[in-house]
């Protein structure tokens, strides 16, 4: 008899502990579901893309002029990289707009820049791109 009772009770014990396992289980996916994704969608674009020859660290030249607060920039106003004439001289700064149709087609926006084509990106991956880099060009 005792015996009998004492198994009931810890069965009993053993489905709530499940019960909030399962809940607990349950719980996890939705946290990690709140975190946004965007971020690292548009810092994933710019890796993609512009990467091998940009960095957006201060000072860090590459191929390519890095690209620390470029929203804001002017266009071809680094002191220590090499710029082609066309870029040094384009006059203008850089805002999301003119980033972005630079971007889908250097040519048009500096013509005759250095800057070459590379395989063509969508209009869609220059907006992420370009939010990237505002992101990082800190409150412009
Ligand atoms: C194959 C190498 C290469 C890739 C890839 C590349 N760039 Fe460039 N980029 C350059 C070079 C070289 C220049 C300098 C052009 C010049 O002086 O005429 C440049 C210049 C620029 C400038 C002008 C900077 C300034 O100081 O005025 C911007 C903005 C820029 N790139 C953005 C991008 C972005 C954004 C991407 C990715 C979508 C990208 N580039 C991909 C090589 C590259």
């Amino acid at each position: 008899m005792q015996s009998v009772r004492q198994t009931s009770r810890s069965r009993w014990l053993w489905s709530i502990a499940s019960a909030g396992g399962l809940l607990w289980l349950f719980s996890v996916p939705s946290a990690l579901a709140q975190q946004p994704a965007s971020d690292d969608a548009a810092r994933q674009a710019f890796n993609n893309s512009c990467r091998t020859c940009h960095s957006v660290k201060e000072g860090d030249n590459r191929l390519g002029p890095n690209l620390s607060k470029i929203v804001g920039r002017k266009a071809g106003s680094l002191p220590d990289y090499n710029y082609s004439p066309a870029m040094k001289d384009a006059d203008l700064v850089w805002d999301q707009d003119k980033l972005t149709r630079f971007i889908v087609k250097p040519d048009e926006v500096v013509s005759g820049n250095k800057m070459q084509p590379y395989g063509g990106i969508s209009p869609e991956e220059a907006g992420k791109v370009v939010a990237y880099l505002q992101s990082v060009s800190g409150s412009q």
